[in-house]
């Protein structure tokens, strides 16, 4: 097993915690970015790699990320970008600017990693993305998230086909439900989890070390031949049908059972 660079972005919290532990776990040097730096310099120390402060949606910040990396290390050999956010509303009640920020972060960030990933890697080399199940499964409430997941299933295709001449392959896990601070919320409606098991032929929620898995073979050279792929991890769940979070919204506000 040979050490390679890696940088994970999002690495403060949840799956990119699990991956930038995983990676650090199989002998790699890792950079922990984020927009929460604090988040980012207390998993750095614990797998000892290097923090920085990085959001997605600045163009600026993500080019320099991946500068200072290539100047430290010599090399930028695996890229994996969990940054996401969600929110919960109705079309026809969204703010706009809430909706065009998911995408932003979810779909526009992931672009500008890709782009400036690819710019200071040689020839060969992993990109990885986290979708989500939402990318293939529509969930009422969520219409920016399920977008911007659904419109990076195809930028990780795209991104593919233009990179995998240099050798660089571009992938993308789409989890199902993970308990992490990102699912926090739909915890704490009575009735969802439990409706998310229901609809998952395997019974159970995932774990993040099974993301992180997944997400250090796809970026390891025993996936050579793997690029374009969207790797569904959710315990079957995209064979049945995605939890009406709305109904079990309204009565928890109601008192009434779903
Ligand atoms: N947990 C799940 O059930 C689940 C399911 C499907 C997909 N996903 C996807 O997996 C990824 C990781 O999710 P998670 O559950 O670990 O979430 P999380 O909230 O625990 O962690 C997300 C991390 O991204 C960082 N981040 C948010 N916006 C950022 C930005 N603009 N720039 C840089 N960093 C930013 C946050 O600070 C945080 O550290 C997300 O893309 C999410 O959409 C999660």
């Amino acid at each position: 097993m040979s050490t390679q660079v890696a940088v994970v972005i999002g690495g403060a919290s949840g799956l990119g915690t699990a991956i930038a532990r995983a990676l650090h776990a199989e002998g790699h040097t890792v950079t922990v970015a984020d927009a929460n730096l604090a988040g980012a310099e207390a998993v750095a120390a614990a797998c000892g790699g290097t923090p920085v402060a990085a959001d997605v949606t600045d163009e600026a910040a993500i080019e320099s990320l991946f500068t200072e990396v290539l100047a430290r290390s010599g090399s930028v050999d695996i890229v994996v970008n969990t940054a996401g956010t969600s929110g919960f509303s109705a079309i026809a009640d969204h703010d706009v600017a809430e909706w065009r920020s998911v995408v932003d972060v979810n779909l526009v960030g992931a672009m500008i990693v890709i782009k400036h990933a690819a710019r200071v890697m040689g020839r060969g080399g992993s990109i990885l993305s986290l979708t989500s199940l939402n990318a293939r499964q529509p969930g009422a409430g969520l219409s920016a998230y399920c977008a911007a997941k659904a419109g990076l299933s195809m930028l990780t295709a795209v991104a593919a086909l233009e990179l995998g001449p240099r050798g660089i392959r571009v992938n993308a896990i789409a989890p199902g439900l993970v308990i992490t601070p990102l699912t926090e919320g739909i915890q704490m409606v009575p009735g969802v989890q439990e409706d998310y098991v229901e609809n998952t032929p395997l019974g159970r929620a995932g774990t993040p070390e099974e993301i992180a898995d997944a997400a250090v073979y796809l970026s390891s050279e025993r996936a050579a031949w793997i690029t374009g792929e969207v790797l569904d991890i959710n315990g079957g769940a995209h064979l049945m049908r995605y939890p009406n979070i709305g109904k079990h919204l309204d009565a928890m506000m109601n008192g009434a059972t779903p």
